[in-house]
């Protein structure tokens, strides 16, 4: 895996294609907020993005700090915020070290933000600052792909052309495995109105939920609990998404 490929691989492109093909957020919105817990309403959103989920969040009420690697998405995010006078602070940083210094009733870690890199030991310590930047008692919930899911509906390719303000984005992403490694590469070609205009290369580890489940475990975090989506579901094969809700001990 190349190192910190995420640097290059998340821009304005990437905004319009992922934001385009999501439409589960009032769902995962509310999941999370029957989940949380504790007397004050705060919220750490590890690798928020451009506030996709923080930003619903703080205008259900959270007080929400949102960390990401990229200055374009914390700008796009905190402007949002300040229009609509929420309470939200967006932080640029690297989440793989950064540590909220009030730490927050709950964090999410959102939309296959970890194992960016091969190695455990990266997701471990990813986890760990998810667990300092909470209080004792207060979660970590992450969300991530359903790998049996994955592997029952693997497709090598797909395009997605999609309208937006400046023409049509098509978007072609070809996936590749490699079950040695446990690693999903995808390859995201952009082209706008039919002209190449840029591709990215992206991996993500292939956690089974005991695999993710035994990071979060070795990062300190007890009483782990699995859900198939944002309905509460199960997590079965069929089960299109991963969710884990993760508590940071009291001692
Ligand atoms: C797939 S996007 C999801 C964004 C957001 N959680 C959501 O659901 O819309 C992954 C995000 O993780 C951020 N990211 C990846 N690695 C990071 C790191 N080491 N530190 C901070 N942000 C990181 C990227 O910049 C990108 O915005």
């Amino acid at each position: 895996m190349t190192s910190r490929w995420w640097e290059d691989f998340f821009d304005s492109d990437f905004v319009e294609g992922f934001s385009a093909a999501d439409l589960a957020i009032p769902g995962d919105v509310a999941f999370l907020q029957a989940r949380f817990v504790g007397h004050a309403p705060t919220v750490f959103d590890q690798c928020c993005g451009y506030g996709r989920i923080a930003l619903p969040l703080a205008h259900a009420g959270f007080a929400v700090t949102g960390v990401d690697q990229c200055e374009d998405y914390i700008a796009r995010a905190q402007r949002a915020a300040d229009d609509c006078a929420l309470s939200a602070t967006f932080v640029r940083a690297d989440a793989y070290q950064y540590v909220c210094p009030m730490p927050h009733a709950n964090a999410i870690c959102w939309g296959t933000s970890f194992g960016y890199l091969s190695e455990d030991s990266q997701a471990i310590a990813m986890a760990r600052s998810a667990l300092w930047s909470v209080v004792p008692g207060g979660q970590y919930v992450v969300e991530y792909y359903a790998l049996p899911h994955l592997i029952r509906t693997f497709e090598a390719s797909r395009t997605t052309a999609i309208e937006t303000p400046s023409g049509t984005l098509t978007v072609h992403r070809t996936f590749s495995v490699s079950w040695s490694d446990g690693v999903l590469t995808q390859r995201w070609r952009y082209e706008r109105e039919g002209r190449a205009s840029s591709e990215r290369v992206g991996h993500t580890r292939m956690y089974m939920p005991r695999e993710l489940r035994d990071v979060l475990l070795r990062a300190g975090f007890e009483s782990i609990e699995l859900f198939g989506g944002a309905n509460h579901s199960e997590f079965t094969d069929h089960s299109s998404r991963m969710i884990m809700v993760a508590r940071r001990p009291y001692a």
